[in-house]
């Protein structure tokens, strides 16, 4: 199979997006400090460029689940790979994640972070894929509501690859 991508966001509408979604939650953490909890690996660009642009003390602290195999689909079943290295209770938490997709990822983080009694745990995406939804997951940041494509680029993989692009980019597999 051939791979192809095309571009779907680019490099520039993505920076803009973020520099408004740190205004607002600069605004809405103001006199706090907001601990950044991204989800590895998918989010890294992201949370590095949104913590960049936030006017607010901010900590960080990361974590790594897996749904997904090699391919394209979500199984269902997550895996806590790398946990928290620090506790998280009376912290304002903000998890920064890639994308929701099913929403089982999240839906599962969610729970386990809750549990831990933060001060406040909120949800920052930078893309959705509504469509996709199977399990309700409420976001609080969203960057851009995508179509039911499979999209890869600033963070996102296909089998580990295509990470580093600097835009998001939609990805087909063709017959050769
Ligand atoms: P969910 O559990 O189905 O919501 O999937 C969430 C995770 O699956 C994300 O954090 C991504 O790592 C991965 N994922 C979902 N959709 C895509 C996609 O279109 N491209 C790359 N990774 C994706
Ligand atoms: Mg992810």
């Amino acid at each position: 199979m051939k791979e192809s991508t095309r571009v779907l966001i680019p490099e520039d509408q993505i920076d803009e997006r973020i520099r408004q979604l740190a205004e607002q939650i600069s605004k809405d953490y103001a006199g706090k400090t907001v601990h950044l909890i991204g989800i590895l690996k998918g989010s890294v660009f992201f949370i590095c460029d949104l913590a960049k642009r936030l006017t607010i003390p901010v900590t960080m602290d990361f974590m790594s689940v897996s749904s997904y195999g090699a391919g394209t689909k979500s199984s269902g079943v997550v895996k806590l790979i790398k946990d928290l290295d620090e506790p998280i209770e009376n912290r304002e938490v903000l998890v920064v994640e890639d994308i929701i997709d099913s929403g089982h990822t999240l839906s599962y983080l969610l729970k386990n972070l809750s549990s831990r009694h933060p001060a406040s745990l909120r949800l920052c995406t930078l893309l959705d894929k509504p469509d996709r939804r199977e399990c309700d997951v409420e976001v609080d940041y969203q960057g851009f509501q995508i179509p039911d494509e499979f999209v890869i680029g600033y963070g996102l993989d296909y089998d580990q690859r295509y990470r580093n692009l600097p835009y998001i980019g939609v990805m087909s597999l063709e017959e050769e």
